[in-house]
This record gives structure tokens, C-alpha cells and sequence, in this order.
């Protein structure tokens, strides 16, 4: 098949889907597949294009690619584009889509993630893998994906959600439960996210998170132990528990090797491990997720869980958590992003 696998954008996770996306082109590739890996910001800026020949000859956007330590300067990004254009694709891009059998959407968070992408790309007749565009903005608004759970029972910590026009010091004053978690409510990859124990330290993780977005949610602090389901096709893959050495699992913990331990299949008993899949499976079709997709969960000391959020583009490095579940289960990475193609494609039939 052609498939173009697109990573990069300009959201705060944009290292991070460069990573994967070179890691999924890599893996398609050694599947046989003929695939164009593009920066979907970026574009193809060469002049001699032409899609029937870069989809022969393959083409890479990136051979070393890491994450940073910190969240990438975006504006820097901006000022190296070609054209200065402000639109969401870069050159050619919608060409290669439109070339491609499919698109593996390799990214993560803001535009990518959030739905207007995979509405764009069903307006182009475009084929992509993993959720809709519904479900993708269902996801990706954390507030929205609470309300969704709590309508059906998923159950989920308590929450208040802010708008920056009714944020003051009044409504900072009125804040009483501690200690809570402060988060940007379309955030990702713990961009903007506090624990707070203290008014002092509320108001400092309120200006902080404002600064991302203009609804902020503050959720009730959940103590004990974090797990992620990843979820294909429906079926929970096994659970995955996530250990930061030193802290929650903010930015760094998460990107950077050594500073997580992650234990999968989880040491958890056989009723716990069940009910936390059936959970992830509620959860995934809840939000109407399509292909594949990753819910989180906390696990205080009574045995109560909680789902934090669905992830509707989950990393897809090897790192990555799905990946590692994947493996657990016996599927190879290479297999893995396969699979993710194959039953992508079953929504087109
Ligand atoms: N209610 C909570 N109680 C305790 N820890 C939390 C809570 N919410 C988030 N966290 C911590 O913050 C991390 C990021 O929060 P999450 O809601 O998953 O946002 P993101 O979309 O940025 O991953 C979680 O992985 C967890 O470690
Ligand atoms: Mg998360």
C-alpha cells in the first residue's frame, strides 16, 4: 500500500510525533509498504515535486529525531516555514494525502488530535487511521470526556471546570479542596498540569495552565497507583502500570528513558486487572473511539479506580506505552502499526 504516515504539526507534542512517526514509517516500510513520512506543518518544500515518484522512491522528512527535555518553541517552527503561509498543512501535503491509500496520523495533541484534522481529511475523501472527528474533539476536551463518563458510570475524579472570563480572585478565593490537580482541559503530555496543595500554589498553577488554554480543570487529587489500558479495535490490550521514580508523570518523566518504571502485564489481581479493561473498553466506546486508542486510570488504596482521559493518538514510539502492551500480548511493533492500518481500514468497507 501507499501510505503516508504524517507526524510533527505545531502542537506542544510535536517532538514527540516526530519520534513516532519516524518509528511508524520505519516499521510500515519493513512491512512492505511504500510510505512518505511528512512533517504535516512543514510540508515538502523541495521543488521537484512529485507524488507518484516519492511514494516509489520513499521518503523521510527525518532521520534523528529525539525528544527534547522541554516543549518545543513552536514559534521557531513557524519562522522556518517556506512559505510563511499560516494554513495547517504544509506544501504538498494535501497531494500525498490525497495519493495515499491511507494516512497514519502520527501525531499528537492540538490540531492533530483534537478532530478538525480527521474532519478536513474526510471533506478530502482522505482515509486516515484511528477515531473520527467526533470522538477525536470528545477526547481531546478533557471536560467533555468527563461529562461522557459520568453519563454512562465510567467513573472518573471529581472535577470543576474554569473559563478564563469567570477566573478572579474571588473564584480563586472560593477554592477549597485540596490537595487537586490543575490541568489545561485540551492539554497533553502533562503540558500545564500542577499538583497543588496550597491556595498559594492554586493560584500560581491556575496562571500557568490559563496561559495554554482559556477552560482549565481542576480535578480532585486521586492518591495511588496510575495504569493505562491501551485499547484496539474495542478489546483491551493488558494494563500497563506507570512508576515515576521521582514525582508525578509530567513532561520529562514521561519522554525521558530511565526516569519511569513501567511493569506490563501490571501487578494487579485477576478481578482488578478485568474490571480495569472492561472500564477501558466502556470507555473507548463511550466516546465512540475508532481503531485504537489509550485510556488512563488511577487507583487509590480501597481498590476504587478512576479514568483520567483517553488518548485518541497515543504515542507510538517504541518506548510508548501501547506498544509495550502490544508486546506483552505477543504483537511486535511492526505487526503493531500494521494492525492499526488494518483495522482502520475496516471503517472504509
Ligand atoms: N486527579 C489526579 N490525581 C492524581 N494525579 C493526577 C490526576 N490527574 C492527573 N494526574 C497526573 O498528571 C498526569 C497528566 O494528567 P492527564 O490528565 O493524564 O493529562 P495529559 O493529557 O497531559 O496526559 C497523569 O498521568 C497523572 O500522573
Ligand atoms: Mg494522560
Amino acid at each position: 500500500m501507499n501510505i503516508a504516515v504524517l507526524a510533527g504539526g505545531l502542537s506542544t507534542e510535536r517532538d514527540v510525533s516526530i519520534t513516532s512517526g519516524s518509528m511508524v514509517a520505519k516499521a510500515l516500510r519493513k512491512k512492505g509498504h511504500h510510505i512518505v513520512l511528512i512533517d504535516v506543518f512543514m510540508g515538502y518544500e523541495q521543488d521537484n515535486f512529485n507524488v507518484e515518484k516519492l511514494f516509489e522512491n520513499g521518503y523521510d522528512f527525518t532521520k534523528d529525531s529525539f525528544v527534547g527535555e522541554s516543549i518545543p518553541d513552536l514559534a521557531e517552527v513557524r519562522s522556518r516555514r517556506r512559505d510563511k503561509s499560516d494554513r495547517f498543512f504544509g506544501e504538498h501535503v494535501e497531494d500525498i494525502c490525497r495519493y495515499a491509500d491511507i494516512c497514519f496520523l502520527a501525531l499528537h495533541g492540538g490540531d492533530g488530535e483534537n478532530g478538525k484534522l480527521q474532519a478536513a481529511l474526510d471533506l478530502m475523501g482522505v482515509k486516515y487511521t484511528g477515531s473520527g472527528y467526533l470522538a477525536s474533539a470528545a477526547a481531546m476536551d478533557k471536560s467533555v470526556t468527563k461529562s461522557i463518563f459520568l453519563h454512562h458510570g465510567v467513573p472518573t475524579p471529581n472535577s470543576i471546570c474554569y473559563r478564563l472570563s469567570d477566573w478572579n480572585d474571588e473564584a480563586c478565593a472560593k477554592h477549597s479542596i485540596y490537595p487537586c490537580v490543575v490541568k489545561p482541559c485540551s492539554g497533553g503530555s502533562s503540558v500545564g498540569v500542577s499538583i497543588v496543595e496550597t491556595p498559594d500554589e492554586f493560584k500560581k498553577a491556575m496562571e500557568e495552565a490559563f496561559r495554554y488554554e482559556t477552560k482549565v480543570l481542576v480535578e480532585q487529587y486521586i492518591k495511588g497507583r496510575e495504569f493505562s489500558v491501551g485499547v484496539i479495535n474495542g478489546k483491551a490490550l493488558p494494563i500497563i502500570e506507570i512508576i515515576p521514580k521521582t514525582g508525578f508523570y509530567d513532561y520529562i518523566n514521561k519522554y525521558q528513558s530511565g526516569r519511569t518504571e513501567e511493569i506490563c502485564p501490571a501487578n494487579l489481581d485477576e478481578e482488578t486487572t478485568a474490571r480495569m479493561q472492561r472500564e477501558a473498553e466502556k470507555a473507548y466506546d463511550v466516546l465512540g473511539l475508532e481503531g485504537y486508542g489509550r485510556v488512563d486510570f488511577l487507583l487509590d488504596n480501597n481498590g476504587d479506580m478512576f479514568s483520567l482521559e483517553a488518548n485518541t493518538l497515543p504515542g507510538m514510539t517504541s518506548a510508548s506505552l501501547i506498544p509495550q502492551e502490544a508486546a506483552a500480548e505477543g504483537i511486535g511493533y511492526e505487526d503493531l502499526c500494521n494492525k492499526i492500518v488494518e483495522v482502520s481500514l475496516e471503517k472504509y468497507k
